[in-house]
């Protein structure tokens, strides 16, 4: 059997420059290097100030933000969350951590996010039967946010708590306001293929000095203010270090560039593919929407089309270029089994037939082409 060539053009690398650099040798010479100090009190304040939040909380990943997040929204052993089951598996990861239950919703058709409707109407039995939710944890998947406008009535008419899962969102609006920054807190992630990178990192977002207060306390071992180490409960090593940090506020100062890249990227895919046979685009901007378009996505109708999405995906990777399937939604996972899943048809039709491309903002238009052509050989055979 052949071996794929190494990869040449990922999905989504890091895009870091001299000013992270200046940052990193800042943290190092001043020997900030343990974990804390200046830098993270400053980008927890800068991407806070950014997204146009009161509080940020750096931590050590995403995933951490979101556990930390349902714990301090009450979330316990043995309760239910409402997630989506199109996302990827962190969102449900944290749900178990606690020893709580995932219930995946569909996604809607329209927006590839999760079902406002379906939400509605399973909220609305749960409290009819006395099981209420403990939260909704809303994914804005691929950097396009869910629409809160609607998510938000319905977890206020129930006195749920909702989380912003705004992983891959940074930079994304809705309505005028920036992801991570709907229902009651949001979560960021900086890891490697995010659209900013720490190598890997969190943040978590909230208007309330409370929440931030707490998840600081508990993300630092819950240690209590005395000399000996005192600890009154179960605590986390989950802060974000000083270096990483620094790291992250010379990214954050090339966000606007980075979405805006992204976004171009975005357009010229469309230019380029929309008109191909089968081939169908994520949702994208509109009058309410405006992604930060992390990864441009499609769909390949094969009936249509006449190839597959894994053909193009795999010619793709012969040639080093890394595309990836849609995430594998979470009701097909093995782990989560045994898991309820509400609907599911839309999800498992994307995952079927959808390709994220590379989408990184350090591509070069002359590497777009070569995709493009490449793909456009494909399905004219
Ligand atoms: C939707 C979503 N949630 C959570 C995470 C977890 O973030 P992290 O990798 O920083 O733990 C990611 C990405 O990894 C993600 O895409």
């Amino acid at each position: 059997m052949a071996t794929d060539p190494p990869i040449r053009m990922f999905l989504s690398p890091p895009d870091v420059g001299a000013e992270e650099r200046e940052l990193l040798l800042d943290a190092f010479d001043s020997n900030w290097i343990a974990p804390l100090g200046p830098h993270v009190d400053a980008f927890e304040a800068e991407l806070a100030a950014y997204v146009g939040a009161s509080h940020g909380v750096a931590l050590s990943s995403g995933t951490a933000a979101l556990h930390l997040a349902m714990l301090v929204h009450g979330v316990q052993a043995g309760d239910r969350v409402l997630c989506p089951t199109m996302t990827f598996v962190a969102t449900a990861n944290a749900i178990r951590y606690l020893g709580a239950e995932p219930v995946f919703v569909d996604a809607e058709e329209a927006s590839w996010n999760l079902d406002p409707e379906l939400v509605a109407q399973e909220l609305t039995t749960a409290a009819a039967e006395g099981r209420p939710y403990a939260a909704v944890v809303a994914v804005d998947l691929y950097g396009r946010c869910c629409d809160y406008d609607r998510l938000e009535a319905i977890c206020a008419d129930h006195g749920v708590p909702l989380i912003e899962d705004a992983a891959e969102a940074l930079g994304a609006v809705f309505r005028g306001r920036r992801a991570g920054t709907f229902g009651d807190v949001g979560v960021f992630s900086f890891n490697g293929n995010k659209i900013i990178t720490t190598s890997g990192g969190g943040m978590l977002v909230t208007e309330d000095a409370e929440v931030a207060a707490r998840i600081r306390h508990l993300a630092t071992q819950a240690r209590e203010p005395a000399a000996h180490y005192e600890h009154a409960e179960l605590g986390f090593n989950y802060r974000l270090s000083n270096l990483l940090a620094a790291v992250g506020r010379g990214q954050l100062r090339g966000l606007d560039a980075k979405v805006a890249r992204r976004r171009a990227i975005a357009a010229r895919y469309r230019d380029q593919l929309a008109a191909l046979p089968g081939f169908a685009f994520a949702p994208g901007a509109d009058d309410e929407h405006q992604p930060n378009a992390w990864l441009t996505c499609l769909t390949i109708d094969p009936s249509v089309a006449g190839i597959d999405r894994e053909t193009v995906r795999i010619h793709l990777r012969g040639l080093g270029i890394e595309a990836r399937p849609i995430w594998k939604p979470m009701h097909l996972q093995p782990v989560f089994a045994d898991a309820r899943t509400i609907g599911g048809e839309v999800s498992a039709r994307l995952f079927e037939h959808g390709l994220c491309l590379p989408s990184g903002s350090s591509l070069t238009d002359a590497e777009q082409d070569e995709i493009c052509t490449e793909i456009r050989t494909v399905v004219e055979g």
